[in-house]
């Protein structure tokens, strides 16, 4: 008995046929209506008519002459049907639209030409996540933490913010995205695979796959470790945008430590994220940094989610919080104090900060995680006070 019914959107005739074949060749789905035109507007007829068969899943090809109506349709259907799961199917050769179709509200983004089995991989993924107690249907958020250079912290923040997270929230995960991937030392994790073999696995990657090519703190957090050596040669960011798309839909909160990393991958994840987070010091060289950071990841349209954090923080005469923030372009959202003796051991040990007890540091990042998800409706709000007892 086919499981999920589903509304196919394609303006091309022998696309819509081949889709509705593949869909019901899946056996676990059923075409229940298709369209030949996309919908204008929240008021077109085409939209109600989609809602009368209440569908589990929406189905939309975004064709090479048409991508603007399609994308405009993911959105209106996204948004008129909140019910269903928008699964778009289009080419992986352009990052910026599959991020674009993401943002639109797409759940799945399907190579075109497609198959029976990549649809029948995106309707499991979909109802194992239904199944899920608890589990809302929405897409998991993105934080990137990267530094104004190296040694702000970017690595100690993205590790302890993980684990504040996955205490409030047991779905999180930690992408190492750094040249050379130093969270695995801070949680004293000896991975077996890294973010590399989930990219070369890309064409067979599911839930499971990705799951075993993750390392897990024996506190919940999954991590997908950075390299041990600089990798001779790099992904594209269209892989990128593959791997955090079936990433959004497995994990609430991806919390993802960039380091000093600059280049096409760190923008495509920054413009994936609900906040990067740039760490910088309060000092003149740093905050120089901070800007040209901003400047170059802000380029692909990121700009409005940058924050500062303030590392090692201590109030500094004549530092002007307000003239910063100009300058950089970004909000200070959150200072963390200097704690060289704590956060050292707690890196030499494996044993990170938000393991050991209430320090003041940890208090500080438990803080922060606490904004960061201040909007979350399903995190244990009261699993932060745990870090706040003294
Ligand atoms: N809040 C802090 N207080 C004191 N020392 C810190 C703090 N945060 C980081 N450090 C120190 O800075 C060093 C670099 O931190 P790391 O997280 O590796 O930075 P990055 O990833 O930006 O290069 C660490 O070895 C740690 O000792
Ligand atoms: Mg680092």
């Amino acid at each position: 008995m086919p499981e999920l019914s589903v509304a196919v959107f394609a303006t091309d005739n022998d696309q819509r046929a081949v889709l509705q074949v593949l869909v019901d060749g899946t056996s676990v789905a059923r075409t229940v209506c298709s369209n030949p035109t996309m919908p204008l507007a929240a008021n077109d007829p085409v939209i109600r008519r989609t809602q009368a068969f209440a569908p589990d899943v929406i189905l939309v090809d975004i064709a090479a002459e048409g991508i603007t109506a399609a994308l405009r349709a993911v959105e209106l259907l996204h948004q008129e049907l909140p019910n269903a799961a928008v699964f778009a199917v289009g080419p992986m050769t352009q990052p910026q639209l599959i991020v674009s179709a993401m943002r639109a509200g797409v759940r799945e983004y399907i190579e075109r030409p497609t198959t029976t089995t990549d649809l029948l991989e995106a309707f499991v993924r979909l109802t194992s996540a239904r199944r899920k107690p608890g589990r809302e249907s929405s897409r998991g958020k993105v934080f990137t933490i990267v530094n104004a250079k190296g040694g702000s912290g970017s690595t100690t923040v993205a590790v302890n913010l993980a684990l504040a997270l996955q205490s409030v929230h047991e779905s999180t995960a930690l992408v190492d995205l750094a040249p050379l991937g130093h969270c695995a030392l801070h949680l004293n994790l000896k991975p077996a695979f890294t973010v590399s073999n989930a990219i070369t696995n890309l064409h067979r990657l599911d839930s499971e796959l990705l799951h075993s090519f993750m390392a897990r703190h024996d506190r919940g957090l999954q991590l997908l470790a950075g390299p041990a050596a600089p990798l001779a040669l790099e992904p594209s960011a269209a892989d990128f945008a593959r791997l955090f798309d079936m990433m959004v839909g497995l994990f609430r909160y991806i919390v993802v430590d960039a380091s000093s990393r600059l280049d096409s991958a760190t923008r495509l994840v920054s413009s994936l994220s609900e906040k990067i987070l740039l760490i910088a010091h309060a000092d003149v060289a740093s905050l120089w940094s901070a800007g040209r950071v901003a400047q170059y990841l802000g380029e692909s349209g990121s700009r409005d989610r940058f924050a500062l954090v303030l590392n090692r923080y201590r109030k500094v005469a004549g530092f002007n919080e307000a003239e910063t923030e100009a300058a950089i372009g970004a909000p200070v959202l959150w200072r963390i104090p200097n704690q060289y003796f704590a956060v050292s051991t707690a890196i030499d040990r494996g044993i990170p900060l938000m393991q050991q007890g209430t320090t003041e540091i940890a208090r500080s990042i438990a803080g922060l995680a606490e904004l960061l998800t201040k909007d979350d409706l399903d995190v244990k709000r009261t699993k932060f006070s745990l870090f706040k007892t003294v």
